[in-house]
């Protein structure tokens, strides 16, 4: 497409310049925010299908052609060579890290894994079987009370706030499926592998511990990283709208856990495998399963399948299902659901409901599949979901926060409602 030179707007016949935004590679922006002073109009643009809320340096996606970066860099090429926390660094800081400044982060985030005991005790408060993205959310927004020192946006805290929120996240999460499991609470280890650590304090028996199968540690490297940003997908808008009226960085990162929550965002992966399972339980054929999906009269929608922006291949979700070929082969994993989602996969790619719509599998059709037979419980996938995020939140909030021309998020509205009406006394309404 050529590039658009020049855009205007013509409102009763009088035209106005609406000035353009230029974008380093994919879609200009034309702003629109002296409209309203202008013209009494505003922008209506239901579920922001149109609509940059800001000028961002960190994620590219061209969703037509299924092509990721962070930071410019393809995801393919992360999953295969980088690992989770390199990744966190080149969100958040902008250049992957030497080994120097990557040795630094993974030594300083092992050293604050462990956790406040009031947090222990808070997380020991909910009932055994709360959803553990309730308990993360309330948990995450808690730790600002427990580190007063890193609340606040001078540089120093937000830096410590980065290290912190990675290192406790991993913890806490740790501790939730601990906790759901009905084990006890054990301590981080100083200085150990990320990922590794993360998975010991999920895994380990209450005596004894764990030894991680390193094609487990290096699939959940991958997941992580493949989870690690989104652009301004519906958690990351809730981490940057919350943060722009200046609230922490604690508080802004648990309403994105909030937002992440919903089985059309993170819950996809949670909702995809109950999706599996139900098919079975039916005892419907995948094709039965199909039919009732076009139908759309009970609702069902295909978990796992479509994008907002994505109108191609998921790059996320071929990164996935390879993978899920290797580990599941390995672990011995569910091959009767992984066979299933392929022939669901296979059937729905071929069908003119779906080709017309352009909905492809998304990162969340394979993943449930995986956690699963690592021996993640169901519950437990969104909040992995989130633990991967957690980098691109931040890179977020910290972007939102040096970007001079970020205003607190306040969309408009068109009114519907009544007109101005008197008032009536009780007794007297009808
Ligand atoms: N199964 C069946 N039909 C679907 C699906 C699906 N998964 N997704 C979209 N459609 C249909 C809609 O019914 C609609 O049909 P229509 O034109 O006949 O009305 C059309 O495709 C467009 O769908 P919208 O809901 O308008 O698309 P939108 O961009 O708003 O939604 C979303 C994107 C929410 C991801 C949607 O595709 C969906 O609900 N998918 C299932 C949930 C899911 O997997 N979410 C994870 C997303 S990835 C992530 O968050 C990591």
């Amino acid at each position: 497409m050529a590039q658009v030179q020049d855009v205007r707007l013509t409102v009763d016949e009088v035209a106005r310049e609406l000035p353009l935004t230029r974008a380093s590679v994919g879609n200009d922006g034309v702003s629109v925010s002296t409209l309203l002073r202008d013209t009494g109009l505003v922008t209506v643009d239901s579920g922001f299908m149109n609509t940059a809320s800001c000028s961002s340096a960190i994620t590219y996606i061209d969703g037509d052609a299924g092509i990721l970066r962070y930071r410019g860099y393809p995801i393919e090429q992360l999953a295969e060579n980088s690992s989770f926390l390199e990744v966190a660094y080149l969100l958040i800081h902008g250049e992957l890290p030497t080994q120097a400044q990557l040795d630094a982060l993974t030594l300083r985030v092992s050293r604050h894994m462990h956790v406040h005991e009031g947090i222990k005790a808070f997380l020991g408060a909910f009932p055994r079987d709360a959803h553990p993205m309730a308990v993360l959310s309330g948990a995450l927004s808690a730790l600002s009370t427990f580190y007063p020192e890193s609340v606040g946006r001078t540089p120093e805290q937000i830096e410590l706030a980065t290290v912190l929120l990675l290192a406790k996240a991993a913890t806490v999460i740790a501790y939730l499926q601990r906790r759901s499991l009905g084990g006890d609470l054990i301590e981080p280890r100083r200085g150990g592998d990320y990922v590794e650590e993360f998975m010991r304090i999920a895994f380990s028996p209450a005596s004894g511990e764990i030894e991680v199968d390193p094609l487990v540690k290096h699939a959940v490297d991958v997941l992580l990283i493949l989870h690690a940003d989104h652009e301004q997908n519906c958690s990351t808008s809730t981490v940057r709208i919350v943060g722009s009226s200046h609230a922490n960085i604690y508080a802004s990162v648990a309403a994105g856990v909030g937002a992440l929550s919903g089985p059309l965002h993170g819950g996809a992966n949670e909702a995809a495998l109950r999706m599996f399972d139900q098919i079975k339980e039916s005892g419907d054929s995948i094709e039965q399963f199909v039919a009732k999906v076009k139908d759309k009269a009970e609702g069902a929608r295909l978990m796992g399948f479509g994008h907002r922006v994505y109108k191609s291949y998921d790059p996320r979700g071929a990164v996935v299902k390879k993978i899920a070929d290797k580990v599941l082969a390995d672990l011995g994993g569910s091959d009767e659901t992984f066979q299933m989602a392929q022939r669901l996969e296979e059937i729905a790619l071929s069908d003119e409901y779906f080709i017309e719509r352009k909905l492809y599998p998304n990162v969340d059709f394979y993943t449930g599949l995986l956690y699963s037979a690592m021996g993640f419980p169901t519950p437990m996938f969104t909040p992995l979901f989130a633990l991967g995020r957690m980098p691109g939140w931040i890179a977020h909030y910290r972007e939102m926060l040096n970007d001079p021309t970020t205003k607190i998020g306040r969309p408009r509205q068109i009114y519907t409602g009544e007109v101005e009406r008197d008032y009536v006394p009780v007794d007297q309404r009808g």
